[in-house]
């Protein structure tokens, strides 16, 4: 019965939230042990498909002969459009704009027209080169200009005003204007784009994937099907590596997987090779960002205009969300009064860009640092002057162009902190030092603020839910509709649930997403996964444990105040219950071991009509100051230092956390600096493998590299333990990089006028940059 025990001296509270705990599959990730979706062992009667994909940018179809693909060794099926018994969509946003498969009109290279099923990967591979294909061939459209004066858009443009821009840049005493280019970002997620479907009974499907929303996944399957969503269930254990690319862009091949395991009865998979992958899925939109700004004489902005071009591909995909995001952090951390931004989501003959860690944010906020430091340039100020000047207020000057008030601004203390601890102002004087007497090195120094907004723009999103059981034995599962892609997800809502409950962290175990268990839920993205989620969570675990505390106060004859959770047991006024111990006897007792928690995000409003509202509950706030070389003859840089400081609020796993941010610093970094996507003129993306796209590796990591989560971080909001959003904000820290790679070109050529170095800093775009001011 109850193993009564005299309470002792109330016990310590076990600790499982503010403490650095590793990944819960760090140790299978080194080994080797954790199961991805091409781990999972094969099902029998496995079969394997593959894409034949288009080689044109646009044109239709005219003639098509898949006889000697079909005449193949090997060869199951094949599928076409005209074979899909439901809808032939992958459209996110119901807009129609994008087939699983091409019924007549082809719109890029790498799109997909058939599908090949066979008995081996190999075999399915093989055999898709035999196509005969002939098309009618149309103009295509392959860049942003070309989309700009063709009015050639995905969605109409969107126009954001305060004040009046006009005027202001009017009566500024100084005006400048200019332009930049952001380049495009291949996901380079270590695993790439993989499914399994396996027929149920009834014409159920299970879908293992490797997805950011399994619940997309699920209705874009049931929809190809002809289905209700109920027969469909989706399972996601873990993805190597998503930021963003396996946001929408996973349903496509898991669609087509089902659509042949439906037909065959058959399990079928699909898993795409790496070039395949890169060629026929999206990326980071590129941005043409112009700027027009008035200034006065200490450099604080007066008045300023955007114009926001962005190749968005074949089809809306997220394009307008990312495009409004881009939007909102066009101010980045800084208060601009009078202001116009224009957005173009162009239409170009080339793949379907999509969400990348930041969402748009990151392009947003290269153009306006990069009017501070055209501006500052213009003046002969220290850029951080300017920045400095234009920052928000605390409680003036502190509501942004969307009409929300900033009430969580810490970036100011933040800055002085991190100013003192970098050592910039000395450091930069030493640069300038060293810079007079060295020719062909030279060094910059930027430091660059980065503020951004957590919570969906589109605000019906901003839902979580959560399964918590817990067993006879005290052993807990959680479930919840979340997903893990690295980030470390499944171990801050265990953390949270084990804190709940206060037992240790492995006696709570970190299940697969799956829509049989948390339905409805939205990707994870926007970094919000662990607000929401977290959330969630808590909500569940509170629920068994009012029933198990009213249980226990019947039981103990005690008041629900004299009822404490602590160290794996349960105090009751003199009694104490091992919480394994109180499971077994609430079952016992008939007492519901199981329970669902619902989250929405609370105080946000937005209207997309007018663009204007509180679309966000919070920002994430972080800066960085970056220092760099570059050698003036080949182009070529480092990064020699990074001193960053972020706010985590109150970090739930400071290991956790850190990761991210060193993580999302590179991969910035990366983006601004070494990778870069080369389309031909006949729009065949030209970097498709690790051999010409260069992503960040051990080797790009600056030299000296000091991160550090702010101690004085708190969110203001009632989060989950005060905690702050981490995943995508530290990407965008890594601007520093490019900017300080800017001063030093910019050292080096004198004058006034800033360089106009594009993204990516490749040696090439160095070198152009300073020759072009040879010319002058
Ligand atoms: N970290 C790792 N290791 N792998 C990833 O794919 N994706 C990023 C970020 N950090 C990603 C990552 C992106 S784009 C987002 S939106 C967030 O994680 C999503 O997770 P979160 O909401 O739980 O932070
Ligand atoms: Mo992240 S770009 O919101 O998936």
């Amino acid at each position: 019965m109850f193993d009564l025990k005299p309470a002792v001296a109330p016990t310590q509270k076990i600790r499982n939230v503010f403490a650095e705990i590793a990944h819960d599959s760090a140790s299978k990730h080194v080994l080797g042990n954790a199961n991805y979706v091409d781990d999972i062992p094969q099902p029998s009667k496995l079969l394997h498909c593959y894409i034949g994909t288009s080689d044109i940018a646009h044109g239709r179809i005219t003639f098509m002969d898949l006889s000697k693909v079909r005449q193949h060794p090997g060869v199951v099926k094949i599928l076409t459009a005209k074979d899909i018994p439901g809808s032939n969509q992958i459209s996110p946003i119901h807009m129609n704009d994008e087939p699983v498969l091409v019924d007549d009109l082809v719109q890029f290279v790498g799109q997909p027209i058939f599908a090949v099923l066979a008995e081996s990967r190999s075999a399915a591979r093989y055999a898709a080169q035999f196509a005969k294909i002939k098309y009618q061939e149309l103009p295509a459209i392959l860049d942003i200009e070309t989309a700009l004066a063709a009015q050639s858009f995905v969605i109409d443009p969107q126009f954001l005003n305060r004040g009046d821009s006009q005027s202001a840049l009017a009566k500024a005493p100084n005006r400048l204007q200019g332009e930049v280019y952001t380049g495009g970002q291949d996901h380079f997620y270590l695993e790439g784009q993989v499914s399994i479907a396996v027929p149920g009974e009834d014409g159920d499907m299970l879908v293992l994937t490797s997805s950011q929303h399994p619940t997309e996944v699920q209705e874009l399957v049931a929809q190809s099907l002809g289905r209700p969503a109920n027969a469909v269930t989706v399972e996601v254990r873990r993805m190597g590596g998503a930021f963003g690319g396996k946001e929408t862009q996973a349903a496509q091949w898991a669609i087509i997987a089902a659509l042949f395991a439906d037909t065959t009865g058959r399990p079928v998979k699909i898993r795409l090779d790496r070039d395949d992958d890169m060629c026929s899925t999206g990326k980071r939109h590129d941005f043409l960002i112009r700027y027009d700004v008035g200034y006065d004489a200490d450099g604080r902005i007066l008045g300023i205009e955007f114009t926001h071009a962005l190749r968005c591909g074949i089809s809306a995909d997220l394009s307008g969300p990312i495009a409004d995001r881009a939007m909102f952090h066009s101010d980045n951390a800084y208060y601009l009064p009078d202001i116009t931004i224009s957005s173009y989501r162009c239409k170009t003959n080339t793949v379907s860009n999509t969400a990348f860690r930041g969402f748009g944010g990151p392009q947003g906020m290269v153009g306006i640092e990069r009017v501070i430091d055209a501006v500052a340039h213009q003046l002969g100020l220290d850029p951080l002057a300017v920045r400095r000047i234009n920052m928000y207020g605390k409680d003036e000057r502190n509501i942004t162009p969307y009409g929300m008030k900033i009430k969580d601004n810490v970036l100011n203390e933040l800055i002085d902190e991190l100013l003192e601890s970098s050592n910039y102002l000395r450091r930069r004087e030493q640069i300038a030092a060293f810079n007079s007497n060295s020719p062909i090195i030279r060094k910059g120094i930027a430091l660059t603020p980065a503020k951004f907004g957590i919570s969906f723009t589109t605000t019906f999103l901003n839902q979580a839910g959560a399964l918590v059981h817990i067993y006879k034995d005290g052993s807990v599962h959680l479930n919840h509709g979340g997903t893990e892609m690295g980030q470390g997800l499944m171990i801050k809502i265990a953390q949270v649930v084990a804190e709940e409950f206060q037992i240790d962290l492995d006696q709570v175990k970190v299940t697969a997403t799956n829509t049989g268990k948390v339905p409805n839920a939205p990707a994870t993205a926007a970094s919000a996964g662990t607000d929401m989620n977290g959330m969630a969570a808590r909500a569940a675990a509170r629920k068994i444990k009012k029933r198990l505390v009213k249980f226990v106060c019947k039981k103990f004859a005690v008041d629900k105040t004299d009822v404490r959770f602590v160290d794996n047991h349960i105090e009751a006024g003199k009694h104490e219950i091992s919480f394994a111990n109180l499971a077994e006897q609430a079952w016992l007792g008939r007492i519901s071991l199981s329970a669902t928690g619902f989250y929405r995000t609370p105080k946000i409003n937005y209207d997309p009509q007018t663009m204007s509202g509180r679309p966000f509950l919070y920002f994430a706030y972080g800066a960085a100051v970056s220092e760099v070389e570059i050698d003036c003859l080949t182009g070529e840089h480092r990064i020699t230092r990074v001193d960053i400081l972020y706010d985590v609020g109150q970090s739930l796993n400071p290991a956790i956390d850190m990761g991210q941010i060193e993580g999302g610093f590179v991969q910035g970094a990366g983006w601004l600096t070494t990778e870069e996507l080369c389309w031909d003129d006949k729009g065949q993306l030209r970097t498709h493998a690790p051999s010409t796209y260069k992503i960040p590796t051990c080797g790009d990591i600056p030299e000296i590299f000091n991160v550090k989560i702010w101690d004085k971080g708190r969110n203001r909001e009632n989060t989950i333990h005060r905690s702050k959003a981490v995943g995508e904000p530290p990407l965008m820290l890594a601007i520093s990089v490019h900017s300080a790679i800017n001063q030093a070109i910019a050292g080096k050529l004198g004058g006034d006028q800033l360089p106009s170095l594009n993204t990516p800093a490749t040696p090439e775009a160095i070198l152009n940059c300073l020759s072009a001011g040879d010319k002058e």
